[in-house]
């Protein structure tokens, strides 16, 4: 592996401008981005990068590798599940490190440095899940922070299992404001929504599209609202994971209009997809059971108008496969045991593109905005990560903007039996992924290595 290389005669793209220049790597860094013609001898190798972009490496902030569910995990680990982002365009993960009840944070972070540990592929970093918040647990989150996961998720559904209290998530945003952190929330009223499953079971409605109707948008609407007064009492800035439903995304324009420290993610599913998903025959719709569910082509078009005016800062995934044989089917005579979660690593810079730039939703420079930038920016990576200037990490892309590629399960590296766009044809594909210096990723074959990826320790907030 040559330890310079330059990638010439494309246009290199940030969140904020796009130029013709090319960029010159050494030592795993970025050394400086130079103009066409200007000599560089000595240097390792040229990829010419004519006709395509040359951009940020994506980095997904919301991924479930290997997470336990149950008596199984999802589908893919830290080796797999690298490999698949990879060869979609992303060099960098945050994934969800979750503690047990009764855990330390500590032995939670550790599980997931040792799930990580000699697998990933690209850089990593972990936000903490606190399910179960004692007085121990929450001072043990300074620690948690000084070791460089400044970020925490808590969750308002999924009562018993990751659902804590609204007092225990006022404690959490307070304590991850005061340490320099972002809280991030699952905004849905978990309670209400038992109440409509246990009535739906009772009724005997057991197929996959009553997942969808037991999670109403409004109760996405609801909770979002009431985590935002929530922030905004503890004086804490709040990132609400994966946004599906119009009213979540107003709640959370309207906070950001009021000066409030308010950001939202959305992930490609939400955009691409809807409730008419669930419709499909068999047990199909267990495809798509995942929480939120999909929605309405109206909830889209708030989603894109919220993504292309910055109300909405970042898409991520909330990858979090499961195979439909094994793992989805044990849900197959009631819905509520079907495992949440659909794979998206690998096809969000592919579908946001489609979707997004060529449709002319998104500017190109708010597609890296999306999906590099801000999130390496909220969550302490920035400019280390995101950028493509002198002295950041040499994660780049090459991406060619008229190359179609038809998404399937069997050509995809995902390790799922399924996909959920599975025959659709997108225009825009990575052809070449840089991380840390080293070509992983060449016309569409993954040439990294397992274990390559770092540990990435996070900075607080400024
Ligand atoms: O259905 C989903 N989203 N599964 C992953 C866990 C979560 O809620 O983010
Ligand atoms: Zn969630
Ligand atoms: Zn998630």
């Amino acid at each position: 592996m040559p330890d310079s290389l330059r990638i010439a005669n494309g246009t290199v793209v940030s969140s904020t401008a796009s130029v013709r220049a090319d960029v010159l790597v050494e030592g795993g860094r970025i050394a400086r981005l130079l103009p066409r013609g200007e000599p560089t001898p000595g240097v390792g190798r040229i990829v010419d990068a004519t006709d395509r972009l040359v951009l940020p490496g994506g980095i997904d902030v919301h991924t479930h590798l290997d997470l336990p569910v149950g008596d199984f995990s999802s589908s893919d680990d830290f080796e797999t599940g690298t490999i698949a982002a990879a060869c979609g365009g992303t060099t960098c993960i945050i994934d969800y490190a979750t503690q047990d009840r009764g855990e330390r944070l500590g032995t939670a972070l550790d599980r997931w440095q040792r799930k990580a540990e000699g697998r990933a592929v690209i850089d990593y970093g972990f936000h903490m899940v606190v399910v179960d918040l004692t007085d121990d647990v929450e001072r043990e989150m300074d620690a948690i922070v000084a070791a460089g996961v400044p970020s925490f998720k808590v969750f308002m559904a999924y009562p018993g299992r990751l659902q804590i209290d609204d007092g225990a998530i006022v404690r959490v945003l307070r304590r991850t404001a005061r340490n320099g952190g972002l809280t991030c929330l699952h905004a849905e009223n978990g309670a209400v929504i038992e109440m409509l499953v246990q009535e739906a079971l009772a009724a005997g409605r057991v197929e996959p599209r009553i997942h969808a109707l037991t999670r109403p948008p409004a109760l996405e609407a609801e909770a979002t609202t009431r985590g935002i007064a929530l922030a905004a009492f503890a004086d804490a800035p709040l990132y609400v994971v994966h946004v599906s439903a119009a009213g979540a995304a107003h709640a959370i324009a309207d906070a950001r209009a009021r000066g409030q420290q308010v950001f939202g993610e959305t992930c490609p599913q939400y955009l691409a997809l809807t409730a008419e998903a669930y419709e499909e025959p068999g047990f199909d719709g267990a495809k798509y059971v995942m929480s939120p569910p999909l929605r309405s082509r109206a909830d889209q078009e708030v989603l894109w108008g919220a993504l292309g005016r910055g109300e909405i800062q970042t898409v991520a995934t909330d990858h979090c496969p499961f195979n439909m044989a094994g793992q989805k089917d044990r849900g197959r005579h009631d819905f509520s045991r079907i495992p949440n979660g659909a794979p998206g690593i690998e096809t969000r810079l592919a579908l946001l593109y489609d979707l997004g730039v060529r449709s002319g939703r998104l500017t190109i420079n708010r597609f890296v905005d999306l999906t590099s930038a801000q999130p390496a920016k909220l969550f302490g990576l920035y400019p280390r990560k995101g950028a493509i200037e002198a002295g950041a990490d040499a994660d780049l892309v090459v991406w060619n903007p008229s190359r179609a590629q038809t998404l399937s399960a069997s050509t995809l590296h995902m390790r799922v039996d399924y996909n959920p766009y599975e025959g659709r044809t997108v225009v825009g594909a990575p052809e070449m992924v840089i991380a840390g210096g080293e070509v992983i990723v060449e016309d569409g074959r993954f040439a990294g290595r397992p274990g390559a990826g770092r540990f990435l320790p996070r900075e607080r907030r400024g």
